[in-house]
């Protein structure tokens, strides 16, 4: 057996997707396959309309794939039904998107607290959780903010910390610094990068910023429905 396939915990093999409407039919994914090692930082590129965000999706059991095999910790996820599927992205996988997308009701940290109430930890064990991903994320002093008195960055950093509340194996990120100037960017990336080595989650994050692309362990281009290698 080859090294990579040892270490490998994350493996996806021929995945294909069309859209199919009345008229016509588009093939986004033609032939996608990617492993990944534990704790790894994939950066996936590639143009809009490229087919990125419906491969996260897919990856995130959250759409269907006409063909292929995703195999999480040898499991296939891509078969499993819809309540499985949902206790698995609870249980192993965290999401973030160029919007916050936090519950404007509730404060920064009754957002963070939020996936472990749902999954039914204990209380003081959830609000501990919450404020020790706060402090790391520097907005402590933020905790009892609603999304509407943070800062688009503020807002972000609180998104990371959701979506690792609860120590996923793997983070699928789209386009996590999308809506954010250069600098602010970089610094939530670099928040985010320094807490998934923390947590040793994995992560895989499509960029068009090809500076943070470079940052990451490695980067894979979406070109005509498959990856490439991006030196
Ligand atoms: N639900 C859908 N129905 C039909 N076509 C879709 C749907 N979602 C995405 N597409 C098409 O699939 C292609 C890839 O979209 P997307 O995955 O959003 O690309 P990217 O994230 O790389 O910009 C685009 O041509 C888009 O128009
Ligand atoms: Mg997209």
């Amino acid at each position: 057996m080859e090294k990579t396939e040892k270490t490998a915990f994350f493996n996806v093999q021929g995945l294909c997707k069309s859209y199919t409407t009345s008229s016509t039919s588009i093939a986004v994914l033609k032939d996608v396959s990617l492993s990944l090692s534990r704790g790894e930082f994939l950066s996936i590129v590639g143009e809009s309309g490229s087919g990125k965000s419906t491969l996260l999706q897919i990856l995130g059991t959250l759409d269907d794939a006409d063909q292929g095999s995703i195999h999480l910790n040898d499991v296939e996820i891509l078969g499993l039904g819809a309540s499985a599927r949902a206790v698995l992205r609870n249980k192993q996988l965290g999401f973030i998107y160029q919007a916050h997308h936090l519950i404007p009701e509730l404060t920064a940290i009754e957002n963070i607290m939020l996936p472990l109430m749902i999954r039914g930890d204990e209380k003081k064990s959830i609000r501990n959780r919450a404020l020790s991903l706060l402090e790391r994320m520097k907005l402590t002093d933020r905790a009892d903010h609603v999304p509407a008195h943070l800062s688009g960055g503020e807002a972000q950093r609180v998104a990371v910390a959701r979506a690792l509340a609860t120590k996923p194996r793997l983070l699928l990120a789209d386009e996590p610094t999308g809506n954010l100037d250069e600098a602010t960017a970089r610094s939530v990336f670099q928040a985010l990068r320094e807490l998934c080595q923390e947590e040793q989650a994995a992560v895989i994050m499509v960029t068009h910023s090809s500076a943070l692309a470079q940052a990451t362990d490695r980067t894979v281009r979406l070109h005509h429905g498959s990856l490439q290698p991006q030196d």
